[in-house]
């Protein structure tokens, strides 16, 4: 049994069918691509992975807890340590730095100021932007940025990072930078890494795709 669970999972929104009875089950380590066309329900299946929407039916069960059974504080709480979220056009807060915005997920678990701080340098250093950490994010480069927003999502040492589009806004040097990076943090602490997107350097580091078509998904081990 993997890290997720998805048993007969479908999202509406009104009449319209987006996702139809869904069936997966998502290895714990893999890096898998959400893949499909623009509209097709990618962002979709990531948030209802991440908590961050409801699924019309059907069950979630993540790291072994059928999250429907968590009541609503246990759920901010088990969110907040299992799943790191890499937004679509991932933002870093403008007047802060990298170590502020790294931090920040630490402020709202009520993680002390040293350890959150010990904790940001340590990924920095192992995301190659130690250098940057007093930096404001206009300072530094797109890569450099994107890999600030994956030391945040990696602050709380969760054990599925989300990325919805992360490549969006890179060239594609930078775009395999990224990548490296989320594929070394997936290989270095075994995190399960999965990736919306319909860019192709995305499948070159990929162990899994799945394609959502009309609603359904195809999955593809690779
Ligand atoms: N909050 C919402 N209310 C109504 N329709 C929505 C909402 N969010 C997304 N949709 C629709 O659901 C479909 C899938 O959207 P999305 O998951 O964002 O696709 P993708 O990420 O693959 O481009 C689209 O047709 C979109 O318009
Ligand atoms: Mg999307």
């Amino acid at each position: 049994m993997g890290i997720i669970q998805l048993q007969n999972v479908s999202k509406q929104y009104g009449d319209k069918i987006i996702l139809r009875d869904l069936n997966l089950d998502i290895d714990t380590g893999s890096f898998v691509a959400i893949s499909g066309e623009s509209g097709a329900g990618k962002s979709t299946l990531l948030n209802i992975i991440g908590g961050l929407e409801q699924p019309t039916s059907g069950r979630i069960i993540i790291d072994g807890k059928n999250v429907a059974e968590l009541n609503a504080k246990e759920r901010v709480n088990f969110y907040r340590h299992t799943v790191g979220i890499i937004f679509q056009g991932s933002y870093l807060q403008p007047q802060l730095t990298l170590l502020e915005n790294i931090t920040l997920p630490g402020i709202f678990a009520g993680i002390n100021k040293k350890e959150r701080t010990a904790k940001a340098e340590q990924l920095a250093i192992t995301l190659g932007i130690d250098e940057q950490l007093k930096s404001l994010p206009k300072k530094v480069s797109g890569g450099q940025a994107g890999r600030a927003c994956i030391a945040r999502a990696l602050l709380l040492d969760p054990k599925i990072i989300l990325a919805d589009e992360p490549t969006s806004n890179l060239d594609e040097t930078n775009a395999r930078v990224v990548l490296d990076v989320l594929n070394k943090i997936r290989r270095q602490f075994g995190v399960t890494v999965i990736v919306a997107s319909h860019d192709k350097t995305v499948f070159e580091f990929t162990t899994e795709v799945i394609t959502i078509i009309n609603g359904a998904a195809q999955t593809e081990q690779r």
